[in-house]
């Protein structure tokens, strides 16, 4: 939601591992920095085939839980909600979209500093660039329906709302509302 996240997960590198552990050490010719005056403001983490990162989340949940997640002061509130809203909504989010036709996904997030001055742009067009040198047909995010900012600039990078925003375990709104997940996509042709 662009605001740091210590009030809903304290525990910075488990956030960090459960986030970007794929993209950083898996994929990391899909992993774009934005730089503002010589600092690193922004990245992009992406992933090229969905097919390659399937199963990461959840090896980052079993490995925190392993770990002592569940009793780990700063997440074990995180990892118990998230528990009882599968059991309660009967359903999770799935780990990607799921669609054939756009097998790419990515995650973007820039600092305060870094924002509304094309960065954010700028990192996409690169990665489509990558994306359709290597015959990618198209490209997925989920961001969550509450950022209205974020959909906004995805709207305005090209990509649709793919279905309805579903509810997101674990995640609340500072406000202690629900948070939801909206899958959306893009060809890559045009
Ligand atoms: C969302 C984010 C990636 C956008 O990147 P950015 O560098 O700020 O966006 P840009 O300056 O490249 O803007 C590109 C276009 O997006 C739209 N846009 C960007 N920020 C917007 C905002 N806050 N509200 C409405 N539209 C916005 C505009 O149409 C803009 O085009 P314009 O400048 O011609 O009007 C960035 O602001 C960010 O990291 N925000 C916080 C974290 C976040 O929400 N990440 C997404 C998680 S899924």
């Amino acid at each position: 939601m662009g605001e740091p996240v210590d009030w809903l997960w304290r525990d910075r590198d488990s956030f960090a591992d459960l986030f970007t552990r794929y993209y950083t050490d898996r994929e990391p010719e899909s992993l774009l920095v934005a730089e503002r005056d010589g600092s690193v403001v922004g990245y992009l983490s992406g992933c090229a085939d969905s097919a390659r990162s399937h199963g990461a989340s959840a090896t980052e949940i079993r490995r925190l839980v392993v770990r002592g997640g569940l009793l780990r002061p700063g997440v074990a509130g995180f990892l118990w909600r998230s528990a009882f809203d599968i059991i309660r909504d009967g359903s999770t989010v799935q780990e990607d979209l799921g669609d054939g036709r756009f097998p790419a996904h990515l995650h973007i997030n820039l600092l305060p500093q870094g924002r509304g001055i094309g960065l954010g742009r700028g990192l996409m067009n690169r990665w489509f660039e990558g994306l359709r040198s290597a015959k990618v047909p198209g490209v997925h995010l989920g961001t969550f329906a509450e950022n209205r900012n974020a959909i906004r600039f995805f709207e305005s990078c090209g990509f649709t709302r793919q279905g309805q925003a579903i509810k997101a375990p674990g995640f609340r709104t500072r406000e202690g509302r629900r948070m939801h997940v909206q899958w959306m996509a893009r060809l890559l042709a045009s």
